[in-house]
């Protein structure tokens, strides 16, 4: 195989030399006795000619060829393509192996279905646009060993047979063979091996991490996916969270040519869920959530007086576009958020319409439109009720009018902390933790604990890029005593401490470190600088969204002999 360089190498530089080229053919024209083809091969498509179509082999599409040629500038340069400005005359083209008629088009623009997609995912692999996805995926890897060696970090491997991790998803387990009635779990990712090596002196950790969680499927979730998963001792959390912000910026800056500013700001989660109903907020426009529950939470009408929360959004310019059949499904929206329905007003011709202005006095309403400084043609959604529930749903509202106004500038970044999230979830039953049950409190809110944990807020942090949840992650409990409390909040007995977390317990005996860390979505990071919001295309061979990888077809049955190995019996 003889090959001088890659394809997009060659640039008006090498005019006139002679060149040995290898890849994919991805379309063929012929003009007479000239033959012209597009070839593709990882770097990119260039243009070779071939004048003499006499003892041209068959040539189809997705042949792989091999081009003996020289290099000539176009007379006019296709403005579409990298080497658009030259092109390879061919005096050689052997083929090197032919293909079937291909089951989707290779090329960006591609209508296939993404099962098809993923069924012939490596067919689906040759499109330019994934091996560039792939590609960011490897720059990011690459920056971060290097920024984070630099810093003296050292990325320790983690096992991924291990013992259930406290993440909060399912497990996805491995039945033993040697300890029949016995289950590994694949680590939801390596929280508290991580921590064990702070225990062990290492001080600054790093893995590029395979983590698996059985949970359901979203755009932005596989069940594995990689973490850079990173653990320090001795920072506290301005110093950890600079330090990660380093990265973040080395990372946009080297991949996509991006200038993030430090330091990114910090919101406090309570604000997040005020401000945007959400403790991911996209924060790239400004519709915001108002409280209105000074105005309206004394009227008896709509039941506002016993409302916990009564919030409002205006979403601008769409008056007219606001049909009763909009209401309804923003209606339909509430009752997912176990709320009755919403309330609206219009401005249109200077006048103020819609069912929240049916029963109340005009002068409050007028209040209410002068507090929210509502313009022509603007619609007030109100919802009311549980905050809990309000916020999110107002917080979805303004994503989808967001996206549907097109107030979002395309290749716009927006990233910040989000911090201070509480440290406990309530249930029906009692307690869970909001990240994970090594979280450490705020020191302020530790009277909390005891008093009333639902208000103990804790040092754990996000990071938020465009409304995805780019990463995350805290300041550990190194205090025995705390963490003793904290199980119990959880509802864990001695007995189940010791059988779930003995070992990391007992670890904790010795001299524990102050640390903290965190961990980034690879994938998620990918889809952002990729400027794709779909994360199967980032990874090379993704779940569908039924947990299936379409190619393979797994999950799949296995045989009796290697379930009665493993000592099990289905059901
Ligand atoms: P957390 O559970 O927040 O923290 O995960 C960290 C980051 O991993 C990404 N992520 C996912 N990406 C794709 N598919 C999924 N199913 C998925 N789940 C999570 C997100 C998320 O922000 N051990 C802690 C970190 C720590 O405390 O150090 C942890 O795993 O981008």
């Amino acid at each position: 195989m003889k090959r001088t360089c890659f394809n997009t190498d060659l640039t008006l530089d090498n005019v006139g030399q002679e060149v040995d080229l290898i890849g994919w053919v991805s379309k063929k024209r012929d003009l007479g006795s000239i033959s012209f083809i597009d070839l593709r091969d990882r770097s990119g498509i260039i243009q070779v000619i071939s004048e003499d179509t006499s003892s041209l082999p068959e040539i189809r599409n997705e042949y792989v060829i091999s081009v003996h040629g020289k290099v000539r500038a176009k007379d006019k340069a296709n403005p579409n393509l990298k080497t658009g400005n030259i092109e390879v005359v061919a005096s050689e083209i052997k083929v090197i192996n032919t293909a079937n008629t291909t089951p989707l088009i290779i090329a960006d623009n591609t209508d296939a279905l993404e099962d098809t997609r993923l069924k012939y995912r490596y067919l689906d692999l040759r499109r330019p646009c994934m091996q560039h996805f792939l590609d960011i995926r490897h720059q990011i890897k690459l920056i971060t060993h290097k920024y984070l060696s630099e810093l003296r970090f050292v990325e320790v491997e983690t096992p991924i047979l291990c013992l259930s991790t406290p993440e909060g998803a399912r497990d996805y387990l491995v039945p033993s063979r040697v300890h029949n009635g016995s289950f590994y779990a694949l680590p939801q990712s390596p929280q508290i091996y991580k921590q064990l090596l702070m225990i062990g002196g290492m001080e600054r950790y790093y893995q590029i991490a395979r983590c698996f969680r059985d949970e359901d499927l979203r755009a932005d979730r596989q069940p594995d996916f990689t973490q850079i998963d990173i653990e320090t001792s001795f920072l506290d959390q301005d110093q950890f969270l600079t330090m990660m912000e380093g990265l973040i910026q080395k990372i946009f800056k080297e991949t996509i040519n991006y200038d993030v500013k430090l330091p990114l700001r910090r919101l406090p989660y309570l604000e997040a869920m005020d401000k945007y109903g959400s403790d991911k907020p996209d924060t790239r426009f400004e519709i915001y959530i108002n409280d209105v529950k000074d105005i309206l939470g004394e009227l008896e009408v709509n039941g506002f007086n016993k409302a916990e929360a009564i919030r409002a959004i205006v979403v601008p310019g769409v008056a007219s576009k606001t049909s009763r059949k909009v209401i309804d499904e923003l209606s339909l929206e509430a009752k997912k958020f176990s709320l009755p329905y919403i309330l609206y007003i219009k401005k249109e011709n200077g006048l103020l319409s819609g069912s929240l202005t049916k029963n109340i006095d005009e002068s409050k309403i007028n209040e209410l439109v002068n507090k929210l400084n509502v313009s022509e043609g603007d619609v007030v959604i109100l919802a009311f009720g549980n905050k809990n529930r309000v916020l999110p749903l107002l917080g979805s509202f303004r994503l989808r009018y967001g996206k549907e106004l097109g107030l979002i500038k395309p290749n716009t970044y927006d990233l910040l902390w989000v911090v201070d999230f509480p440290l406990f979830e309530k249930t029906d039953t009692g307690y869970t933790s909001s990240h994970h049950p090594f979280t450490r409190p705020n020191d302020e809110s530790l009277p909390y604990l005891k008093e009333d944990p639902s208000k103990v807020l804790s040092y754990a942090y996000d990071i938020v890029i465009n409304g995805y949840e780019a990463g995350g992650g805290s300041l550990r409990i190194y205090d025995q005593k705390i963490q003793h409390q904290i199980f119990e909040i959880l509802g864990l007995s001695e007995e189940d401490i010791k059988r779930k977390f003995g070992f990391f317990i007992d670890a904790f005996q010795y001299g524990t470190p102050p640390h903290a860390g965190m961990a980034f979505g690879l994938d998620r990071l990918t889809m952002i600088l990729g400027g794709t919001d779909n994360i199967r295309d980032v990874i090379a061979f993704p779940k569908n969204l039924s947990a299936v990888e379409p190619m393979s077809g797994c999950p799949s049955p296995v045989d009796n002999d290697q379930l009665d190995e493993l000592g099990i019996r289905l059901k």
